[in-house]
């Protein structure tokens, strides 16, 4: 499969997301990824419904939801209902996380599991059979525009190597700091998915960049 391209939302520029998110629908871009952030999960608030209704009206491409949110469950319904293709909740926010991947599959979305650049990817073993994608954190998430943390290879190959050893189809995605000097590196790595926030939207020209990235 060649990887797919999804541009973050959270570097676009929100006095005009329209005209951005735009620019996403007429790019090679495959999804178009939301981060959601709660102020106690991560240190920092980004937005919510009010935001996600609008963008679903105008984007072409399916939205990736990326929670950094505690108890993501009391939320699941609502986000689905909001126009999310894709719901990932962090390993590290879910106490009983394989009911979580249940209910968002009940929603109608495919469920994603993300880990922190912490956690290691071996503690996905029991519901890697569950899961249709898995999001490896390649920066501490609550920003964009940081710096990418090296050892994501090698949790990307160890990540593929489970989900080969258990007859998986889940897909790797990986957020955070990715640029056009790592992003085939990733996909030589096993990524299926490269998330991309200030490579595209800090870009003089982010359709090029999507482009370039695709291409890697
Ligand atoms: C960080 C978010 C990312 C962020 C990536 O917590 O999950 O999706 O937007 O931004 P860049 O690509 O600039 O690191
Ligand atoms: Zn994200």
């Amino acid at each position: 499969m060649a990887h797919l391209i999804a541009p973050s939302l959270l570097s676009a520029n929100f006095l005009r997301l329209e005209e951005d998110i735009a620019m996403v629908n007429q790019s090679e871009a495959d999804w178009l990824h939301l981060d959601i952030m709660d102020g106690i999960f991560v240190p920092n608030i980004s937005f919510g419904f009010p935001v996600l209704n609008r963008v679903k009206k105008v984007t072409e491409k399916p939205m990736d939801v990326h929670l950094m949110i505690v108890d993501p469950d009391r939320y699941l319904e609502k986000f689905r209902e909001s126009g999310a293709s894709i719901i990932t909740v962090h390993y590290e926010a879910c106490t009983h996380l394989h009911r979580t991947i249940q209910a968002i599959k009940q929603t109608g979305a495919k469920a994603g599991v993300s880990l922190n650049p912490h956690t290691p990817v071996l503690l996905l073993k029991e519901i890697i059979n569950e899961v249709d994608l898995i999001l490896l954190m390649s920066v501490n998430p609550g920003f964009g525009g940081q710096k990418f943390i090296e050892q994501t290879y090698r949790k990307s190959r160890e990540l593929k190597t489970l989900i080969l050893d258990h007859g998986s189809d889940a897909l790797i995605e990986v957020d955070g700091g990715v640029t056009l000097e790592n992003a085939r590196s990733l996909v030589d790595a096993g990524v299926d998915i490269l998330v991309a926030g200030n490579t595209v939207f800090g870009s003089p020209d982010p359709t090029e960049s999507i482009h370039l990235l695709k291409h890697c």
